[in-house]
């Protein structure tokens, strides 16, 4: 099972993060039998930021900030967007298959068109590909390690769900690699339980609402910053609902079940504000304390960082590349000197196949390999006691592939042929059946 997350890197990291993505990211890379993937969008922040000095930064401070929370780089695979040259490699092949009708529905593109158009501007003023692009990057970045779930906010399903319908149409034109399709199709893992945090102003915690609190602000800042968060104007002894306050979220996000119901009662009580920001403060800082501590550590050194980055993309690229060879096979992008496909005078392709060929040794066992139009060996068998048997195995890697067919226990790759050669070859054969 495969996790992958994206973080796009246009802002600071702030609570509201924290809550909703970074710890419960973390926590979810510590259960068994997943693999997780963390990236940080640095391609994606260029739809939104034009200030290079702000990108570069704020990719600095989600790295540190992921880390300073306790993702283990050697556990997890964490990397940057644009270490990883496969990623717009693949966007590209997807371009080419996406559909522009699918595109014009993305929420984000219709939504600018809409402005532009209640403005009375043209539909498309101020508009980039790049923003209308935005699906397509999303989906090479999640297709390109296969991943099963995405964990997202609402905002961001119907992402997945176009990264689904281009990988499945991607699958469907260029066939299979091991009677496999080429992409795994992902799906949504929408975070139900997981609070989002309101901001000061009582608006949910966000960037474009300028109402947020920075992760690792000082001490004296985070006591400001609640200090100023908006209530009501309830006096000291008068009862409060708790459930309507945004100090009581907040508290409730960072608080355990006893210290809540013990803070739900406080309110019941009348508790002054001015007494419970100083609560949640304490609370809050308690938590965050101890990671601001790492995170200046090492936001102090950011060669450490820009390490730790490379480091994880050669991890990540040791998955892309090869997938990205496959691809490259698959759509035609190909070695001329290897080509399978002899074109004769008339110019029609005249398909030259790889072959299976059959054949009894001196040890009086049955063999078979397999040979591709250019005769070189791909699949080299053991022997077995009779034709049969070993004609059975060969039907059996036609239809199922080498990894269904249990083939490793009979037969070999023939040294020195990649896998990509024969997998290819397979899929040819599959395709002439
Ligand atoms: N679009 C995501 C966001 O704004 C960030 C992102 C980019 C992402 N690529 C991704 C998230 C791939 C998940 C998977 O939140």
């Amino acid at each position: 099972m495969r996790i992958l997350t994206g973080i796009t890197t246009s802002g600071t990291p702030h609570l509201g993060n924290y809550v909703g993505a970074i710890r419960p990211a973390i926590a979810a890379s510590r259960a068994p039998g997943v693999e997780s993937f963390y990236f940080l969008a640095d391609y994606h922040a260029l739809i939104k930021v034009s200030e290079p000095a702000r990108v570069q930064r704020s990719t600095l401070e989600i790295a540190a900030a992921w880390l300073a929370c306790g993702l283990d780089p050697e556990s997890v695979w964490f990397y940057r967007q644009s270490d990883i040259p496969e990623i717009p490699e693949l966007t590209w092949l997807l371009t080419c298959v996406a559909a522009k009708g699918l595109l014009n529905r993305a929420h984000a593109y219709k939504a600018a068109v809409d402005r532009n158009l209640a403005e009375g501007a043209d539909a498309d003023a101020g508009i980039t590909a790049g923003l209308f692009m935005y699906p397509v990057l999303m989906a090479a970045d999640i297709l390109l390690f296969n991943a099963h779930k995405v964990p997202v906010g609402r905002d961001q399903v119907q992402h997945i769900e176009m990264a689904r319908d281009i990988g499945a149409r991607f699958n469907h034109l260029y066939g299979e690699r091991n009677s496999r399709p080429f992409f795994v199709l992902p799906e949504a893992a929408i975070e139900e339980h997981v609070a989002t945090l309101p901001g000061l102003d009582g608006r949910k915690m966000s960037k474009s609402y300028d109402n947020t609190i920075p992760l690792f602000c000082q001490q004296s800042e985070l006591r400001k910053l609640i200090a100023g968060i908006v209530t009501d104007s309830k006096m000291p002894g008068e009862p409060k609902d708790a459930d309507g306050s945004n100090v009581f979220q907040l508290y409730q996000a960072f608080a355990t079940a006893d210290e809540t119901t013990a803070m739900r009662h406080a309110f019941a009580d009348g508790i002054g504000w001015g007494d419970a920001k100083i609560k949640l403060f304490e609370r809050i800082d308690a938590e965050v304390s101890p990671l601001r501590e790492r995170y200046e550590a090492l936001i102090a050194h950011p060669q450490r960082i820009e390490e730790q980055l490379r480091h994880g993309a050669n991890k990540a690229r040791a998955i892309a590349k090869p997938l990205l060879a496959q691809l490259r096979e698959a759509v035609g992008l190909r070695n001329l000197a290897a080509t399978t496909q002899a074109v004769n005078v008339r110019g029609k392709a005249k398909a030259a196949l790889p072959q299976f060929k059959q054949y009894r040794e001196n040890d009086g066992r049955f063999y078979f390999k397999l040979i591709d139009a250019d005769g070189r060996l791909l699949l080299q068998s053991t022997g077995f006691p009779s034709p049969k048997e070993a004609g059975a195995l060969i039907g059996r890697i036609k239809s199922k592939g080498i990894e269904q067919a249990e083939l490793m226990r009979h037969a070999t790759h023939a040294e020195g042929i990649d896998e990509v050669a024969l997998a290819v070859a397979l899929r040819e054969l599959q395709a002439a059946d």
